[in-house]
């Protein structure tokens, strides 16, 4: 084939090429996850539970919206601590860039803060710790109040981490019916970040209710003397799939009464996890 062939046709291909599905996990079993074992102090968050990697905490299950992954937090004494609850994170790292959509039917109530993001592994990548090697909060909600947020952490390690947007600037336009499922979406790429609210792909473009859009130019990732790492970092390596409900914490109980009674037993049930990558070349 000539060059030039080939470059109309990748060229063609780029044009009418969207996104692809690589991923897509339905919660038959837990094989593409790893359930974590850390306490709340571990968390970094002062959190209140006991991240076990028992059934009770994290396993799947049938319900009423179909098979799902269940992360159920209680009430319990365990290892010092006075709740359980569960945490995953994905046992490969996926990206850089792609579309990342997650359905779940996420609890709310007194204490509760459940979350689905994305961080490297034990918080530290090339980068560096955290939050140099970058945080994508896709979906976090606390107590009983009714926003979602969506969140970048990146900059340098802390205390020289930075996030954005700040509050209230990261709170959903909208408000969210947390009585039933929704899939929380991440547009990932080189270029700018956007949140998406139930979208889904529709001839491989994105469809569905955008949150926000972050610009590449907004984030960066410096190390521990300040020196700026070049292009997009943190966010152009890949990183892991983080889900979790955290009893207290920070965030909850600085919320006057939301950690007086914490809403226990509590389930985030997910029951999608699919992964989109741009198709940009045709195969040879
Ligand atoms: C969880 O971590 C604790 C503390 O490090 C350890 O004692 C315990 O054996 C671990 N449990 C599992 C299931 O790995
Ligand atoms: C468990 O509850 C007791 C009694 O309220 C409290 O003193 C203790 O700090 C709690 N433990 C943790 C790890 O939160
Ligand atoms: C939120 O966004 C508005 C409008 O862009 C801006 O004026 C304000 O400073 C932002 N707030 C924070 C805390 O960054
Ligand atoms: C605590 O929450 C439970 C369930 O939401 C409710 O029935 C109970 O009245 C609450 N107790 C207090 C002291 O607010």
């Amino acid at each position: 084939m000539s060059s030039k062939l080939l470059m109309l046709l990748s060229f063609l291909s780029l044009s009418l090429g969207g996104y692809m599905q690589i991923f897509n996990d339905n919660f038959e079993n837990l094989d593409n996850w790893v359930a974590e074992n850390m306490t709340g102090a571990q968390s970094g968050n002062n959190e209140w539970e006991y991240y076990t990697t028992r059934h009770v905490n994290v396993h799947t299950s049938k319900t009423s919206y179909g098979q799902a992954l269940v992360l159920h937090a209680q009430k319990e004494s365990y290892q010092g601590y006075n709740y359980t609850s569960g945490k995953v994170h994905s046992k490969i790292q996926w990206g850089p860039y792609g579309f990342f959509n997650i359905k779940a039917l996420v609890p709310k109530g007194n204490g509760l803060w459940p979350a689905i993001w994305m961080l490297p592994t034990g918080g530290v990548n090339v980068y560096g710790t955290w939050a140099a090697c970058g945080e994508i909060d896709l979906m976090e909600t606390v107590c009983t109040l009714d926003p979602g947020y969506s969140t970048l952490h990146f900059g340098g390690p802390w205390p020289n981490n930075v996030r954005y947007p700040m509050e209230p600037n990261n709170t959903y336009p909208f408000t969210v019916d947390w009585t039933k499922p929704h899939s929380f979406g991440l547009e990932w790429q080189e270029t700018f970040m956007t949140f998406w609210f139930d979208a889904s792909i529709v001839n491989g473009i994105v469809q569905g209710t955008k949150i926000f859009t972050i610009p590449s130019s907004i984030w960066y990732s410096q190390n521990t003397q300040g020196v700026k790492y070049p292009g997009n970092a943190p966010f152009n390596v890949p990183t892991n799939i983080v889900l979790n409900v955290a009893v207290g914490g920070f965030w909850p109980c600085m919320i006057p009464g939301c950690c007086d009674n914490i809403s226990v037993p509590a389930n985030m049930y997910v029951y999608n996890v699919q992964i989109w990558e741009l198709s940009q070349e045709i195969a040879s």
